[in-house]
């Protein structure tokens, strides 16, 4: 943080996390083995032509694992998943965050999360370098909502102030 700021990356971190995101586990493969992590700063970008984004940090084990295959799978998680979202945002990359959990390979290959309450599967199309960050940019190949639907409608997991929780409509 530079030294002008009027605040500390405390301060910055309290006040972000007064901003409510949706959790995903963003997943690839490195070869044949299955990697993923926690993000919440997944946004769509484009729909014409269809693009996506999110922000790994520039350091992170996960995304230098599954970038040289040049293809990402967005998995929206739902209320049910807690676990996961815990799981996969553990600091030691290793293909043991997939140990216990369903999945099955996207159109690119990349896996889908069971369960999930979407998928977006997608190429990468650019990496731009922003601080600490890339900001990842995806052209969405296939993608789908609520697939393994069990007629209960789909509930998505919030992350809210460094806690989880659910969504209930107000209006
Ligand atoms: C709810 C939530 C959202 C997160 N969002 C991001 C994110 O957008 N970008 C990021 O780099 N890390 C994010 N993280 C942290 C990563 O999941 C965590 O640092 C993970 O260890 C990264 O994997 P790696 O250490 O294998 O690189 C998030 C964690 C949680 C719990």
């Amino acid at each position: 943080m530079s030294d002008s700021a009027a605040f500390d990356s405390k301060q910055f971190r309290t006040v972000l996390g007064h901003f409510p995101t949706g959790v995903t586990i963003v997943t690839g493969m490195e070869d044949d083995t299955p990697v993923g992590f926690t993000i919440g700063s997944f946004t769509s970008v484009s729909l014409d032509p269809p693009m996506v984004g999110f922000l790994p940090q520039t350091n992170s084990a996960t995304w230098a694992a599954m970038a040289p295959a040049g293809r990402f799978c967005v998995n929206v998680l739902s209320r049910d998943q807690v676990d996961l979202c815990w799981k996969f945002a553990k600091s030691d990359h290793d293909s043991s965050r997939f140990d216990g959990v369903a999945w099955r390979p996207g159109p690119t290959g990349s896996p889908i999360v069971e369960r999930a309450v979407a998928w977006i599967d997608c190429e990468v199309e650019d990496v731009y370098e922003m601080g600490d960050h890339y900001f990842v940019l995806g052209r969405v190949v296939a993608l789908e909502a609520d697939a393994n639907n069990d007629g209960d409608g789909p509930h998505p997991l919030l992350f809210f102030k460094g806690t989880l929780g659910g969504f209930a409509a107000e209006g």
